[in-house]
């Protein structure tokens, strides 16, 4: 939600921040800006709309300054507009800010500087930033190589809410200051130049190594150096860490899409993220992990906590724990569980799941459960991000950058995690079960069977041009089934803008049947032997009716009954959502190309929440 980058080095600094914001552009974009330190001062170019209008500004080509920061959009006070787009410039046009995140007490801090006599011309929160850094800059009488330091320090000890942000001062042009409070940024340590960015991919290009940052430290960067402050402003020692990522993840490799190449990822993806944990013969282990047998017999709850596509990958979760540990399980969304007085205490385990690890409401959640006593685990995507420093424990999925605002194979790979997690409490808790041994044989094949799975585009292309112009579309399934029909339904709505509907396929008929008429397309996902023939019951009562339908599945059925049939390849109801999610996926990408809307970034959306 917002993207922000920065450049400090010898190099101008304009090209390095647009290109940035390019690739920052999936975190919003209403509208994007840069600031740059010029001879003659902060030189501000922005504007409402795509990056890519930066190119078009005047004078955008005649920046030199080799300092500035950079933000990409994502509206939340005030509507997209020149005024509203960062950067913001203080009235004396000392400093400018860049920032994501929302201050909570804009309001009180506005009314106090207007009546020090300061004047804001945007509806932003975030206006209040360079005006208050000026205020506090203003009244300090000393006047060493801390004063710009202590201003931000000052103004950042009055913001309520959540913040990353960047800062420039015409009067010590060679320096930037960045601090984050709930929002994500991180920098990258180049050769006699530093990045900043909201997140690791839009600079991996430049360096892999990079700072993360904790609430409330503040960096002063120059060109040589990244000096830490407390918030009491004494220094900290912080080193480096060094990503794996490589660059060309974060490219789109001769796709037209990322949503694409990430759909096409999902078999190295998966192999990433089983890794070393698990062979066929061996027992699962998780390096990170220091549960006991004991600790596991003293829970009796464990609660799965996360937002849209990664909450739907903890029910395939709690289906995992379930079955195999028999600890009952229950998942919840993130925004709703931390408003509703949850039953926690230290017999609870938490489990929080966010591909991004900044999602404001998960952080939020994890954070509750922490204080009411309960043990916290932490499932990212992002390795140093927000989530996994808050929790007691964390585990990563080693999916890759994921770009496209459609989260696609962080889903699979969060699922095939949450499998291997059961699996290790089960072998914890000494519990026999012979599923357990098939189940391993299963996850190992996987990658094969995804790539068997993805044979099936062509297919699943045909049926997408024949329905691309409708207008709703209802996805059914029984038990776990009916988790991969909410995530498929999730992703049209997200990139299509069809309206679309998932339902436990028995209760249709308790009320949404009165929806379906002629020619409504209705999508069937069936792979539980022990339910597929009830849930061909159910289509049954809407193909009656008149609906188009498109099944999803690894049994044996009469093909003949249903428009069109997708065979994915055989396995259990522990994996078959990785399976049987990958057509839904590609269904949804090719109408949406069909409609000739824009994939990867979707109406509305970011690609990370990092507010409430
Ligand atoms: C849907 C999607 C979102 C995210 C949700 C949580 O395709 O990407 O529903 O799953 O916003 O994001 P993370 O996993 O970053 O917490």
């Amino acid at each position: 939600m917002c993207g922000i980058v920065g450049y400090i080095g010898t190099k101008k600094a304009s090209p390095i921040l647009i290109n940035g914001l390019l690739r920052l552009e999936y975190r919003g974009y209403d509208s994007a800006g840069i600031a740059t330190i010029e001879k003659d001062g902060i030189s501000l170019m922005k504007d409402k709309g795509r990056v890519k209008n930066l190119y078009n500004l005047e004078g955008i080509d005649d920046l030199e300054g080799t300092i500035g920061i950079a933000h990409t959009r994502w509206a939340t006070h005030g509507k997209p507009s020149k005024e509203n787009s960062h950067p913001h410039i203080d009235n004396s046009k000392t400093f400018s800010v860049v920032h994501n995140g929302i201050i909570e007490n804009y309001h009180e801090l506005r009314e106090f500087l207007a009546d020090n006599g300061y004047t804001f011309y945007s509806q932003t929160d975030t206006e209040v930033i360079p005006n208050l850094i000026h205020y506090y800059y203003s009244k300090d009488e000393k006047n060493d190589e801390l004063k710009f330091l202590r201003a931000v320090r000052n103004a950042c000890k009055d913001l309520k809410g959540s913040f990353a942000i960047e800062v420039v001062c015409k009067d010590y042009p060679d320096n930037m200051i960045v601090v984050r409070k709930d929002s994500p940024l991180v920098i990258g340590k180049g050769d006699g130049e530093n990045y900043i960015s909201s997140d690791i991919p839009a600079i991996l290009s430049f360096t892999r190594d990079f700072y993360l940052l904790n609430d409330l430290e503040f960096v002063i960067l120059s060109r040589n150096d990244a000096k830490f402050y407390d918030i009491d402003l004494k220094p900290i020692d912080k080193k480096t860490k060094t990503i794996e990522w490589n660059a060309s993840s974060a490219e789109k490799d001769g796709f037209d899409d990322y949503m694409l190449k990430e759909i096409y990822e999902q078999p190295t993806a998966i192999r990433e993220t089983i890794g070393s944990k698990l062979t066929e013969n061996s027992k699962c282990e998780f390096e990170d992990l220091t549960f006991t047998k004991e600790y596991l017999q003293s829970i009796n709850k464990i609660y799965i906590v996360a937002c849209g596509t990664a909450m739907h990958a903890g029910l395939a979760g709690k289906n995992a724990i379930e079955k195999l540990c028999k600890i009952p399980t229950e998942v919840d969304i993130a925004s709703e569980f931390r408003y509703r007085d949850p039953i926690i205490d230290e017999k609870t385990l938490c489990i929080f799941i966010s591909q991004s690890g900044e999602t404001a409401d998960t952080i939020a959640a994890l954070k509750l459960s922490r204080e009411k006593g309960a043990k916290t685990l932490a499932i990212s995507n992002v390795i140093g991000s927000s989530i996994t420093r808050e929790a007691d424990y964390s585990i990563y999925t080693h999916a890759g950058p994921e770009i496209a605002v459609a989260s696609t194979k962080a889903y699979t790979s969060q699922v095939v995690l949450l499998i291997l997690l059961s699996i290790y409490f089960a072998e914890l808790l000494e519990i026999k079960n012979e599923d357990i041994a098939n189940l391993k044989k299963e996850v190992l094949e996987l990658p094969k069977k995804i790539e068997e799975t993805l044979k099936t585009s062509e297919v699943v292309k045909e049926f997408s041009k024949k329905v691309y112009q409708e207008k709703d579309m209802f996805f059914l399934g029984r038990g776990i089934d009916e988790t991969v029909a909410k995530e498929g339904s999730l992703k049209l709505k997200e990139i299509s803008y069809i309206h679309a509907e998932s339902y436990a396929a028995g209760e249709l008929k308790h009320g949404p049947i009165a929806l379906i008429e002629n020619d409504v397309t209705v999508i069937g996902i069936m792979t539980d032997p022990k339910l597929v023939e009830k849930t061909i019951s159910n289509i049954q009562e809407v193909v009656t009716r008149g609906a188009k339908t498109l099944i999803v599945t690894n049994q044996d059925i009469d093909d003949k009954r249903f428009d069109m049939v997708i065979h994915i390849p055989h396995t259990n109801t522990f994996v078959s959502p990785i399976l049987s999610i990958i057509p839904l996926q590609l269904f949804s990408y090719y109408i949406s190309k069909e409609k000739g809307l824009d994939v990867d970034k979707p109406r509305n959306l970011a690609k990370s929440v990092t507010v409430e």
